[in-house]
């Protein structure tokens, strides 16, 4: 039962056609744009004093969200001090305990609301849909692993000779370190955090450059919670330098990454060559994410689930659409009324229901994306621009783009914006087409469109990759409902949001007893 009594797992939305609903959340929301949002390292539960560096909005870099203090190497020494010693005792504390204190952060994350939709929206530039989106898998990350710790962390008695009695056991490992990026500071950011704890370990967390201000709001949370100060710290800063130093220092039990892919290889080298215990290293990392359509589909429902996947949060999702595969029957249909769909979308003010497309994260994620679009409109085909209405000139905004390219060699990286590249094919080409997907190596999201079953089920049946999804948008995935990850370069596993996630956090024991 969730927090209203209903019989099921996840957590309500708002309807934001309610003007009684949306009035008091706007109200809410404003109030909290005004204050003087802070954050810094949070060790043994204190936050050092300054001002920090300033963390501008996104959507206008003239507006300041707030500060952050960046951590030093003095307060990585004694987060990782305090956090070693204090792992026996939390291990060794009933897991039900451990998973109220998850509980208990989902509801307060309910009760605060209005303060960490205003973050998403102003330090993370997040439309109001995705900001309410995030803060439900945030709060369904606790409730679930909650509840999957209370029935995975029973000792499992083993079938074996009389006499003897056999306990498999599940418990921590020691200090976690998580590692999350800005893209979903909240929900990735709590979700890594609570189930290393509820699995027994002791956290450090080192939030993304850009966002540190909700993850101190998060932590803040779940100190309230009950979580001890000893327990929990949060170091954010640089993160070569905070990141580095943490992952290469051995008393690090395990890492839970997500990130690029880049710094995934970067990590795993250096537990690689630190020395100490091999640990384990959960990353979810990037992709070049795919959706097939063939001549069978219903181009209405293509382009609004294409728009949806390659748009919706700006493309600033690892399970965003970036190449489109269109059979060439159906290519003019759908791109035409692609062109139609994409120009409606409208730029602006997060914090506006109006917005669709809100900014991209930053100055410098803006010109990566604006290099590549100048790129391809030398190299590729342009089916359409966006243009960037009156009002968007102070913030970093990137207007929807489309190009038609002939090859996947065309896309070296990940783009991680709003930008869809095309492929047409020909029916007898579709094998090759899955060959070249599969040859990039990533395998995060692939998305399928068409009304003939058996071609549905060949292409999921052979494609390793994450998280498919048929005739549907790719995006968006439910906690417990849709477990999400990446294979290959997109990720080790296991998967977010599913019934196997904990027991990576955790070791095994075996317990024989002579009886
Ligand atoms: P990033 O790799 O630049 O940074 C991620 C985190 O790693 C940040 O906290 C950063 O400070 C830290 N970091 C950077 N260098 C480090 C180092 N040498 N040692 C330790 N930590 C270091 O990624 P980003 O730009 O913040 O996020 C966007 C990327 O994340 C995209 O590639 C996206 O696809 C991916 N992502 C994946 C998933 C998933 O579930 N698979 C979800 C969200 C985002
Ligand atoms: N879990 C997020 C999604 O599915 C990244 O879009």
């Amino acid at each position: 039962k969730d927090l209203y009594g209903a019989e099921r797992l996840n957590s309500q939305g708002a309807d934001l056609s309610d003007p009684t609903i949306v009035g008091p959340l706007l109200t809410g929301m404003a109030a909290a744009w005004s204050k003087p949002w802070t954050g810094g390292p949070i060790v043994g539960g204190l936050t050092p004093a300054g001002n920090g560096r300033p963390i501008v909005d996104p959507s206008n870099n003239a507006r300041l969200v707030g500060h952050v203090v960046e951590a030093t190497a003095e307060d990585v020494e004694r987060a990782l001090s305090l956090a070693s010693a204090a792992h026996h005792a939390w291990s060794a504390r009933p897991v039900t305990e451990r998973a109220d204190c998850l509980t208990r952060a989902a509801d307060l994350m309910e009760r605060d609301r209005d303060e960490l939709l205003a973050l998403l929206t102003r330090e993370a530039g997040k439309v109001l849909p995705d900001a309410i989106a995030e803060l439900r898998e945030a709060v369904d990350f606790c409730r679930y692993y909650a509840t999957r710790a209370c029935a995975d962390f029973q000792p499992m008695v083993m079938p074996g000779p009389t006499g003897e009695r056999n306990e498999l056991r599940l418990t921590g490992r020691g200090v976690f370190v998580c590692i999350s990026p800005w893209n979903f500071p909240l929900a990735i950011f709590a979700g890594q955090v609570a189930a290393a704890l509820v699995a027994g370990n002791t956290v450090i967390a080192k939030p993304a450059e850009q966002t540190p201000l909700i993850a101190a709001a998060m932590v803040k949370l779940l100190l309230e919670a009950g979580v001890p100060p000893n327990v929990l710290h949060l170091l954010p800063g640089d993160g070569a330098t905070v990141g580095g130093r943490l992952v290469g220092d051995r008393r690090v039990a395990g890492v839970a990454f997500t990130g690029s892919t880049e710094t995934a290889h970067l990590i795993n080298r250096t537990l690689a060559t630190r020395g100490g215990a091999i640990v384990p290293f959960i990353a979810e990392t990037g992709g070049q994410n795919a959706m097939l359509v063939d001549n069978s589909a219903l181009p209405e429902q293509v382009v609004d689930d294409v728009v949806t996947s390659a748009f919706r949060s700006a493309g600033q999702r690892c399970s965003a659409l970036r190449v489109l595969f269109v059979q060439d029957g159906i290519a003019p249909k759908v791109i035409e009324m692609l062109k139609g769909a994409a120009a409606e979308l409208r730029l602006g003010d997060p914090a506006l229901l109006s917005t669709d497309v809100g900014p991209v994260i930053d100055g410098e994620a803006l010109s990566i994306l604006q290099q590549h679009v100048e790129r391809m409109k030398r190299e590729a085909v342009t089916l359409f621009e966006g243009k960037l209405p009156y009002g968007c000139a102070n913030g970093s905004f990137l207007a929807p783009h489309a190009f038609e390219i002939t090859s996947l060699d065309q896309l070296p990286r990940e783009v991680f914006g709003p930008v869809l590249h095309v492929i047409r094919f020909k029916g007898d080409k579709l094998d090759a087409m899955l060959d070249a997907i599969e040859a990039t190596g990533y395998g995060l999201t692939l998305g399928i469109h068409t009304r003939i079953d058996r071609t549905a089920r060949k292409i999921a049946e052979r494609m390793p990759v994450g998280n498919i999804y048929i005739n549907r948008n790719m995006i968006g995935a439910v906690v417990g409902v849709q477990p999400f990850g990446g294979e290959g370069l997109s990720g080790t596993g296991p998967k977010a949001g599913g019934p196997r996630y904990l027991a990576r956090f955790a070791a095994e024991r075996t317990l024989t007893i002579n009886t």
